[in-house]
């Protein structure tokens, strides 16, 4: 993907580095997971046979499923009925997210970013993505709210090997003078969507989901066979810290005419997210209720 030799090596030596750690510790099951989303044919019953193999993943779908939102007259205690009650569509998501959520547990504030505030963003930017996918692309490919939970993963393998350089990055964008993407890349050479490419990559994750993460600040140098998950991933990480859910990682150089240009790319007219922005609430909130967030 046009990457220089010597970045290439140091991003191939940061990805080696997570494979023994937690945050391989997930690759197996979201795999999994976002093969049963982008296979027609498979079942709830599929994902059930992930789900029971997984103890913390079955407490938090049981946990869900008798949380308020879904209250049944009765305690739902074994996994069959909670899948059967929360429903496929729904699982789908409550399993990724649970997940992905696991590697982004950690309270440590640097510089106003934490783990605990990247996740909300990440989540925030999942469903506003699929948001713009249903009602506004009419797709409806389920990758794209996977894509939106993994856009800043790359964040996490960063704070995790090169603490310190990350912090670095951290006060130089706090600073005020570039965006952290930029601050990254003075700091280590690369940022954080070209980490989350290539560790996606290294996962096998379908094409058009690593092209999208790696590409979610450089929309310009999209590839021509994949620019819409890229670009609505792009919109949304710009909605979302316009309105300040959760970590704001590129809040100092939020450029309008970028936003302007992937909304026209998309065929999108910028009065259809006020209402967009206003269900976005109403969905974080009924995840909140769901014990998700
Ligand atoms: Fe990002
Ligand atoms: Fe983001």
């Amino acid at each position: 993907m046009g990457l220089n030799e010597g970045r290439d090596e140091t991003l191939i030596k940061l990805v080696e580095m997570t494979d023994d750690s937690e945050i391989s510790s997930i690759k197996k099951i979201v795999t999994d997971i976002i093969a049963i989303i982008n296979n027609p044919r498979s079942t709830v019953q599929d994902l059930k046979e992930i789900i029971e193999i997984d103890p913390p993943l079955s407490a938090k779908v049981l946990k869900t499923a008798n949380s308020a939102y879904y209250a049944s007259q009765r305690k739902i205690g074994d996994i069959e009925q909670a899948v059967i009650w929360i429903g496929f569509d729904e699982l789908k998501e409550i399993a990724l997210s649970q997940k992905v959520c696991e590697i982004f547990a950690k309270e440590e504030l640097v510089d106003g970013y934490s783990r605990i505030l990247l996740w909300k963003h990440s989540v925030a930017v999942a469903i506003l993505a699929k948001m713009i996918y249903r009602r506004e692309l009419r797709k409806r490919g389920d990758d794209i709210y996977a894509a939106g939970l993994l856009h800043d993963i790359g964040m996490i393998a960063e704070d995790q090997f090169l603490h310190d350089d990350f912090k670095n990055s951290l006060n130089k964008f706090t600073e005020g003078k570039m965006s952290l993407a930029d601050a990254e890349f003075d700091v280590f050479g690369y940022n954080h969507a070209d980490v989350g490419r290539a560790l996606t990559d290294h996962w096998n994750l379908p094409r058009e989901m690593v092209t999208a993460i790696g590409y979610h600040h450089d929309t310009f140098s999209v590839p021509r066979k994949f620019p819409v998950m890229a670009l609505t991933l792009y919109i949304s990480d710009y909605l979302c810290q316009m309105s300040g859910i959760g970590y704001c990682g590129f809040s100092h150089k939020i450029d309008e005419t970028i936003f302007q240009r992937c909304l026209n790319a998309l065929g999108l007219e910028q009065y259809a997210f006020k209402m967009i922005a206003e269900d976005l609430k109403k969905e974080i909130s009924r995840m909140e209720s769901r014990g998700l967030l």
